[in-house]
C-alpha cells in the first residue's frame, strides 16, 4: 500500500484526459495535478524551453510527497522523458509508449496517423516507437497547432463552426489515405473526440494518449501494491499558473464534477 498522491501535469487541460480516468478506474487515489495555464501553448516552443518549462512543472510537484509523477503531455513526454526520469528520484511515465502499444494492437490496415504539437511531430519520438513494434507499419503524421488554443478557450464543443473547419483541414490528408487508427498524440485532442470520430468517421479507431497512459499506471500501481487504502475516497487537487477560473470552469465541465473549491493559482517561475 502507498498512500501518496499521483502527481499529474499538463500546459493546461489536456492532461485532464489522463486525470478523468484515473479517477475513474482508481477512485481511491489522491491526486496533485498541475495545469501551466499561463504558459500554455508549450508545443509551439524550443526544445529548450519545453525542457526548462518540464523541469519547474516537475520541481514543483515535487514539493508534494508523491508516489509517481504522470507527465500528461505529449508535448514534453516526447521532448523531455527520459531526462526528467533520469532526474527525479520517483518513478516519472509519459503517454508515448502506451499509446503507441494501443496503436499497433488497434490497427489491421497497419496505416496509423499520429497528429500532435508541432514539437512532439519534430520530435519522430512516436514515430521510432511504433518502427521498434512494426517495423511494417506506416505512419502519416502531422501538427495540429490551432487545436491546443481552441480547446484552452473552451471551443471543444460538436457544432461548434470554427473548430469543425479546422479539423477537417487538419484531418482531410489523414482521411485520405485511409489510416484505419488515429493517435491523438496531444493530451488536449480527445476534448475532440466526437469532433474528430465524426469527420474520421466510424472505421477509424482513436488513440486517447492521456486515459491510455492513465489505464498503464493504473496497472503499474496495481501490480506493485502501490494503490491507497480500499474504501477510502481519493482527492484531487488542481493547480494552475493562470487565474484559477476559467480552469475551474471547464476543468468542471470535461471531468463532470465541481472542482472549484479544489484549484489554486502557484507561481511556477518560483520553481
Ligand atoms: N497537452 C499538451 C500535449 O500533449 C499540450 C500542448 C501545448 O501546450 O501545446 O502536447
Amino acid at each position: 500500500m502507498d498512500t501518496r498522491p499521483i502527481g499529474v501535469f499538463d500546459s493546461g487541460l489536456g492532461g485532464l484526459t489522463a486525470v478523468r480516468e484515473l479517477q475513474r478506474l482508481l477512485p481511491g487515489e489522491d491526486i496533485i495535478y498541475f495545469g501551466d495555464t499561463g504558459r500554455v501553448p508549450y508545443g509551439s516552443r524550443s526544445r529548450e524551453t519545453i525542457i526548462k518549462y518540464g523541469r519547474q512543472d516537475v520541481a514543483f510537484l515535487r514539493t508534494f510527497d508523491l508516489k509517481a509523477i504522470v507527465i500528461a503531455c505529449g508535448t514534453v513526454s516526447t521532448t523531455a522523458l527520459d531526462l526528467l526520469a533520469a532526474e527525479t528520484p520517483i518513478p516519472v511515465w509519459g503517454v508515448v509508449e502506451p499509446a503507441v502499444r494501443a496503436a499497433a494492437d488497434a490497427t489491421k490496415n497497419r496505416k496509423i496517423g499520429l497528429i500532435g504539437t508541432q514539437a512532439t511531430i519534430r520530435s519522430g519520438a512516436y514515430e521510432r516507437m511504433l518502427a521498434g513494434l512494426d517495423p511494417e507499419a506506416e505512419v502519416l503524421s502531422g501538427a495540429c497547432p490551432l487545436f491546443v488554443p481552441l480547446v484552452e478557450n473552451g471551443r471543444f464543443q460538436p457544432g461548434d463552426l470554427v473548430v469543425e473547419t479546422v479539423a477537417a483541414e487538419y484531418l482531410a490528408p489523414f482521411r485520405a489515405t485511409g489510416v484505419d487508427t488515429l493517435i491523438l498524440g496531444c493530451t488536449h485532442y480527445p476534448l475532440l473526440t466526437d469532433i474528430i470520430g465524426r469527420y474520421m468517421g466510424p472505421g477509424v479507431t482513436l488513440i486517447n494518449t492521456g486515459a491510455t497512459c492513465a489505464r498503464q499506471v493504473a496497472d503499474i500501481l496495481t501490480r506493485r501494491d502501490a494503490l491507497a487504502k480500499p474504501g477510502k475516497a481519493g482527492v484531487s487537487r488542481y493547480y494552475v499558473s493562470d487565474s484559477t477560473e476559467g480552469f475551474a470552469q471547464l476543468a468542471g465541465i470535461f471531468l463532470g464534477r465541481d472542482v472549484g473549491d479544489h484549484v489554486e493559482q502557484v507561481d511556477i517561475w518560483r520553481y
